[in-house]
């Protein structure tokens, strides 16, 4: 694997390259979640590019950051053994001067759900992801469905900005019993872990309810609700695949979106129906 962590050395290698790069941006500590992107784009690319960066932008100031897990001796380990091209690494005054221009998340898609419980949080990606678009070169580009929102807004800003690049949304990874894989769930005790699953069988819940037959969200969200109680919700909504908020869902368009809280373990999972 070729390593590079500044932008200049990066740069010259991508734009060299001549044919396809499939591109999967992490921000490390990597799980079969990430294996599963850097296995489709393998199989789809002749080149294959990750990048590991803790985008500080993304973080408010209450939150994770500075504890977010840090493995970048395995992580590289991983990347080699799912046989990638290049690993880019960048360290913050690479990706980020004083007073740089930043992308602005939608004013309405981007400040619902996740923007409005982190304001802030879909600038700092957006303007991550569109650096790393450029820098990478990436004819195609991988996101977890996991983060739903970030992958809608994404593809919104590729649309709008006309970037040249594919963006190939993947199915999250599940643990067995049906825990959607995070990063964060490492912050998790094993008790914790099964409270966890709250989040994942509310939304199992949500999908028989809506497979029988039912279409009315506000009833489809009172039966969910209960699977999740007692943990403390930050959102449940059903929504389109535009994030607009739904009164009676459509199949085919419709997402169920949750958040809620594990002790001080902050979770989010949704289901693409
Ligand atoms: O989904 C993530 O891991 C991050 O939000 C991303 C896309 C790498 C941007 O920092």
């Amino acid at each position: 694997v070729k390593i590079f962590r500044d932008c200049a050395s990066f740069l010259e290698f991508t734009k060299s390259q001549t044919e396809t790069i499939g591109f999967v941006p992490t921000m490390g500590a990597l799980h079969e979640g990430h294996i599963s992107l850097m296995t489709r784009a393998k199989q789809e690319n002749k080149i294959l590019i990750v990048s590991i960066f803790v985008n500080p932008t993304q973080f408010l100031p209450n939150e994770d950051l500075s504890k977010y897990p840090r493995r970048e001796e395995a992580d590289i380990k991983i990347c080699e053994l799912a046989g990638i091209d290049a690993l880019f690494l960048p360290n913050i005054d690479e990706m980020y001067n004083q007073d740089d221009p930043k992308v602005c998340a939608p004013n309405i898609r981007g400040f619902i759900l996740e923007g409005f419980q982190r304001p802030g949080h879909y600038d700092g990606v957006l303007t991550i992801v569109l650096k790393l678009l450029m820098l990478t070169n990436a004819t195609n580009a991988y996101f977890g469905q996991k983060d739903a929102q970030q992958l809608i807004l994404i593809e919104e800003m590729v649309r709008r900005f006309y970037l040249p690049v594919k963006i190939v949304p993947c199915p999250t990874a599940r643990d067995d019993d049906g825990l959607a894989l995070s990063s964060r769930n490492i912050y998790l005790s094993a008790e914790q872990k099964i409270e966890a699953l709250k989040l994942s069988k509310s939304l199992f819940c949500g999908a028989k309810l809506i497979a029988n037959g039912l279409r009315n969200c506000k009833h489809i969200k009172e039966q969910m609700l209960k699977e999740l109680l007692p943990l403390s919700v930050d959102y449940l909504e059903i929504t389109d695949y535009e994030l607009n908020i739904k009164d009676e869902l459509v199949l085919s368009n419709t997402l169920l979106l949750v958040a809620a809280r594990v002790g001080s373990v902050r979770l989010i999972d949704n289901l693409w129906i």
